[in-house]
């Protein structure tokens, strides 16, 4: 049986980019045969939040949009990554049989210090708590996104240096990036790459007056109606396709391909896309509600959770320790 693992980093309200590229198919994935653990990632978090209630804040956040979005807590073992200690444990052992060449070539800390943002040891070695996550559950497969695939290899490497030099203790780990290229890259309401950093966003939980008005802030040209016009090329029409059937597809790209007196104008579209949002997202919405009404049964899911991600990190790091040299404390 393959056991999945992710992890989700805290970062407050979340986009329909989040969610198309990223949460709709962690979900998804609950379906797959096999254990799946994901977890919030909030010592990672501690890299870049320094405020407690704003960390808190983005813990709750996350775990309520994963659990009003369908994230069933009987199939995934959800949790937060702090309530494990055994990865800090995890992370040093890996530190001792990793050089720093590994991590001076990461990527995103490269980014981060080509953009002259002050880096911590922590960001350095953000890498080794990641594959201490990974390594701890024994995990075969690893969901995440295009960007964080470097990490992933990174921590095949570090359970290859740990294996070599204390026997087989780590299983190796694989990334799963999604293949098909639809929702990687969601625009925003200006046309480019929705991102929180753009304001160019639409959050998953907007209703009512403001998201209509930011629909309404939609890109478009100002051609009339009775123009006809490739839908493909509109920005409204790419968010129907984010949430409609082919069949409702067909017929919008027909009747704007026609154009004429009864042709759709940008309005139409603009309203079809809030309606849209509104079916999808309305039992989300309700159970989020719900859930933030009784904050208690988030705690009780999460603690849950921890407990039984815990009795796996706590065997493997034993297994590390044995291997070392060291004294393992379960036992
Ligand atoms: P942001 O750009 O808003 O800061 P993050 O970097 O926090 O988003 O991304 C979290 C997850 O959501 C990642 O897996 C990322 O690939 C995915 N994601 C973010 N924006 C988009 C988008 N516009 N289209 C598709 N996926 C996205
Ligand atoms: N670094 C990941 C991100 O930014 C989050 C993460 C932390 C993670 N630990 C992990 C992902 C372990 C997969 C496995 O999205």
């Amino acid at each position: 049986m393959k056991t999945y693992l992710s992890g989700i980093q805290p970062s407050g309200r979340q986009h329909l980019g989040n969610y198309f590229g990223a949460i709709r198919r962690h979900i998804a994935l609950q379906e797959a045969e096999g254990e799946k653990f994901y977890f919030i990632a909030d010592y990672h978090a501690l890299t870049t939040v320094q405020d407690p209630d704003v960390l808190r804040e983005m813990v709750l956040e996350m775990a309520v949009t994963y659990l009003a979005l369908g994230l069933d807590p009987e199939r995934v073992t959800l949790f937060r990554q702090s309530d494990i200690p055994e990865v800090c444990e995890l992370t040093w052992l890996l530190s001792c049989v990793t050089g720093t060449g590994l991590l001076e070539r990461a990527h995103s800390y490269k980014d981060k210090l080509a953009h002259g943002i002050r880096t911590s040891v922590g960001l350095f070695t953000y890498p080794i708590l990641m594959a201490s996550d990974i390594l701890a559950y024994d995990s075969d497969l690893v969901p995440v996104g295009k960007d964080q695939k470097q990490h992933v290899e990174m921590a095949q490497d570090m359970a290859g240096y740990f294996n070599n030099t204390y026997g087989e203790v780590f299983v190796r780990p694989e990334p799963l990036i999604p293949e098909d290229e639809l929702f990687a890259k969601v625009p925003g309401v200006d046309g480019q790459k929705m991102s929180k950093s753009y304001g160019n966003a639409i959050w998953i939980f907007e209703e009512g007056k403001p998201l209509q008005k930011i629909v309404g802030k939609l890109v478009t040209d100002s051609r009339p109606p009775e123009e006809p016009k490739d839908a493909s090329e509109l920005l409204p029409f790419r968010f129907l396709e984010l949430f409609c059937d082919a069949a409702e597809l067909a017929d919008w790209r027909e009747r704007l391909a026609r154009g004429g007196a009864d042709a759709p104008g940008y309005g139409h579209l603009k309203m079809r896309v809030k309606e849209a949002m509104d079916e999808h997202f309305h039992a989300a919405r309700v159970r989020r509600r719900e859930l933030l009404a009784d904050r208690g049964e988030i705690e009780r899911i999460l603690a849950r959770g921890a407990e039984t991600a815990r009795a796996r990190a706590v065997a493997t790091r034993d297994r590390a320790l044995r291997a070392c040299g060291l004294r393992p404390r379960s036992s």
